[in-house]
This record gives structure tokens, sequence and C-alpha cells, in this order.
């Protein structure tokens, strides 16, 4: 088999990829390890920047995004039993976007059924060949069988645990990390969301986030021990934990129900320099983590794919520079995105290990936030993102 390009990983960044590919007439194969029902069932981000939309729309999948997406214009930061409006539009000009990424992959998913471009699900044993050589492949399994696909150019998109980067020689590649001691323990319930806008919560208890998917369907996060296993959360303990964080007239308007979906995901900052070796670029999850706190990981997938899509249609015009300053274009927002999410991390959870003058300079820090309009709007500026 041959194509131009081939996708590994089917999750938001290989699928928008190979649309974006799809449309500009760049043959491609996407290749993904999971079945589609299995990337649908994984509940993670929920809010978009205004450049990620932008993206979606050129890739033709803006319809349900505009129809049935929940525009915010500003989001609430509790603390010490009060709660205080970031006015995001009125700082910034801008608003963020509340759209599950279960919908987008579901819109992907049928942009590229339509497409008639191939996708192998449920591939065995992905690896990736001759990265530096004129004709790099990749090899799978399937069906007892193993199947070659020779290319151009390969795109890692297979999120944090893929083989892409992995497969990257050592004295190549310089990767920073940060790990955090705690991670975020989500429910998803067919319930009103407690407040039209998202709440996020610092409390000594630990974080908590309020947000939603739809006008019945709420989104909420606690912050959990790393040892916690999701067994022994029941339904009720989660609503109990996050009653008890959130200020008495939130916790009053709290409507609970039976859980569809609960997960633990640990916290990390990630990022892996550069981003590409010979023919295969790495985009998304697959090159760099953010924490969630700042919402940033699924926007900053999508920038990686518009550069990456621009500079491959350059290239099969005959114009490289795109191509060849792929890694410095994202690089550069991708530490903006770091620093922001490591800094609103820290700001809102609680860290075993700090005692009451760390905790007393959070919320110094807090305060800050709220009586200085400068401070308000450099969060509201990061918050609704970077200009593309
Ligand atoms: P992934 O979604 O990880 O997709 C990678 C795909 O590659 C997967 O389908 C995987 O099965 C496949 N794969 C892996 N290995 C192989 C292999 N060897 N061969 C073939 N295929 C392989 N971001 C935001 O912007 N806003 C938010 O509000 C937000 N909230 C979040 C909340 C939580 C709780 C979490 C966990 C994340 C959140 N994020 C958020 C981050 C966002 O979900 C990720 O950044 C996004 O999923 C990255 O997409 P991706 O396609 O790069 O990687
Ligand atoms: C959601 C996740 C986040 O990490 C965040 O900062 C805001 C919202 C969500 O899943 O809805």
């Amino acid at each position: 088999m041959r194509t131009q390009v081939v996708i590994v990983g089917a999750g938001p960044s290989g699928l928008l990829l190979g649309g974006l590919l799809s449309k500009a007439g760049i043959d491609n194969m996407l290749v993904e390890q999971r079945s589609g029902e299995y990337v649908l069932g994984r509940i993670r981000a929920g809010v978009l920047e205004q450049g990620a939309v932008d993206m979606l729309d050129e890739a033709g999948v803006g319809a349900r995004l505009h129809a049935e997406g929940l525009v915010h214009g500003g989001i609430e930061i509790s603390w010490a039993g009060g709660r205080h409006r970031i006015d995001l539009h009125g700082l910034t000009g801008k608003r963020v976007m509340v759209y599950g990424q279960t919908e987008i992959t579901r819109d992907l998913m049928h942009l590229r059924e339509g497409s008639g471009r191939p996708t192998v699900y449920e591939a065995e044993s992905v690896s990736v060949h001759d990265i530096d050589g004129a004709r790099p492949s990749v090899r799978y399994h399937k069906d007892g069988q193993t199947h070659t696909i020779e290319c151009d150019f390969i795109a890692g998109c297979d999120g944090f645990h893929g083989v892409c980067r992995a497969s990257v020689p050592k004295d190549r590649i310089t990767l920073h990390e940060k790990v955090y001691p705690f991670g975020w323990l989500g429910l998803l319930a067919d319930v009103p969301p407690l407040s039209h806008e998202l709440i996020y919560v610092n409390h000594e208890r630990g974080f908590g986030l309020c947000s939603m998917r739809s006008r019945t369907r709420s989104r909420y996060y606690v912050q959990c021990s790393l040892d916690d296993r999701i067994e022994q959360w029941s339904d009720q303990a989660f609503w109990n934990e996050l009653r008890a964080r959130l200020p008495a007239d939130a916790a009053a308007s709290l409507v609970t129900g039976p859980s569809l979906e609960k997960s633990i995901a640990p916290l990390r900052s990630f990022v892996a320099e550069p981003m590409r070796f010979g023919r295969l670029f790495l985009a998304g999850d697959a090159a760099h983590i953010v924490p969630p706190t700042g919402a940033k990981g699924l926007n900053l997938a999508a920038t990686d794919v518009g550069y990456l899509g621009q500079g491959l249609i350059g290239h099969y015009k005959g114009q490289p520079a795109d191509l060849d300053r792929y890694s410095e274009r994202c690089l550069r927002r991708i530490w903006r995105a770091e620093r922001f999410s490591w800094w609103m991390t820290s700001l809102m959870h609680t860290f075993p290990t700090s005692g009451s003058f760390d905790r007393k300079v959070q919320l110094a820090e807090l305060d800050y936030l709220v009586h200085s309009e400068a401070a308000a709007r450099a969060l509201a500026e990061n918050y609704v993102g970077l200009p593309m």
C-alpha cells in the first residue's frame, strides 16, 4: 500500500488533520489501535478557543458545533465561600465555546466516512520505519496479517502513550516533564448544570470544577489522590465531596443524578522538543501534555494540526517553508500554554506538601486576581487563547 501521508492515531488530532488534508486533495490513511466506539467513549475536553472553532469550520464540521455548542463570555472562580466572575468577553473581546470532545470526534468521524479515505481501526502492533529515508513506512497487524503502508510523511497523532514519539532515537529528542501529586476524578451526568458558566473552585479539601456538555448534561471534577481507584468512588461519595467544596449558594442548587461515566486522570506537564524528525511529525498529546486546569490540551492539538496541515499542503505546492518551521511555530504557543496551565494548576489545587505560607500566598493571588484588572485580563487573555 502507498499513500502521501499516514496519520497514526484517530483521536481529535488525527481526524482533524485527515479532514484538512483530504479537503486539499492530499491522500492520507489513518491507523488507529482502538475501535471507533472506544475512542468515542473517552470523555475529555469541553472548552474550545475561537481558533479551534475556526479550524473545525475550515475542516467542514462546524454546523453541529455552532447549533449545539454553548458560547461562554465568562468563567467563575470560587474560594473561601465566595464566587467571582472573570468577564472573558469584557476583558478580551473574545468568548469560548463549550462543546464536548466526544461530539467533535463524532463529527470528524462522519466527515471521514464521507470522504471515502481509509481508516484502519483496531490496528495491532503499529510501528514506524525509515523516518529519515525518502520512503518512510508504517506497519501494523490486523486479522492475522501484516500490512505495510509506504508514504511521504508520517504524522504522529497517537497521544501521550503512542508509538511515534517512542520511536525517535533518544539522542534526538529532549523531554521536559512535571508530574503533579494528585489527579482529577471526573463525573458525567444527565442533570442540568449548576450554573450557566463554568465554576473553578479552590478549597482546602481540594480543587473542584463545575462544567457542562449541554443544558441538560453536566461534567464535574474533584481533585483526588493518585492512590484513589475509581471503584472506591460511589456516585454518592462524589456528589458529597463536590458539594463540600462548593460555596453554599452553589451547593444548594446542585442537582445530582446517576453517573453516565466516571474516570480518574493524572495531571502532568510535558513537552517533547523538537516536533519533527526527518519525515515524522508529532502533533497534539503525542508531543505535549498540559494539566487540564487551563482547558488548553485540545486547543493546542488543533493549533499543531493547523500548522502541520498548512505545512504539508505547502510542501505539495512546492513551498516547503511552513513545513520547515513547523516545530518552531508550534513550540512557542505550547510553552505559553504550558506556563498558563501550570500557573492555574498551582493557583487552584491543594498540594500535599504545602503549608500555611503557601496557602496564604494562594489566597493573596486569588485576591489580586479579582482586584486588579490587569491580573484578571492576563488570565482572560490566556484562557480565551492566543491568536493563531
Ligand atoms: P488523543 O485524544 O490521546 O488521541 C490519540 C489516539 O491515538 C487515540 O485514539 C489512541 O487510541 C491512538 N493511539 C495511541 N497509540 C497508538 C498506536 N500505537 N497506534 C495507533 N494509534 C494509537 N483540552 C482542552 O483543550 N480543553 C479542555 O477542556 C480539556 N479538558 C480535559 C479534561 C480531561 C479530564 C482530560 C484528560 C483532558 C482534557 N483536555 C482538554 C485535553 C484533551 O482531551 C487532549 O489534549 C486531546 O485528547 C488530545 O488529542 P490527541 O488526538 O492529540 O490525542
Ligand atoms: C472541562 C475540562 C477542563 O479541563 C476545563 O478546564 C474546563 C472544562 C470539561 O471537561 O468540561
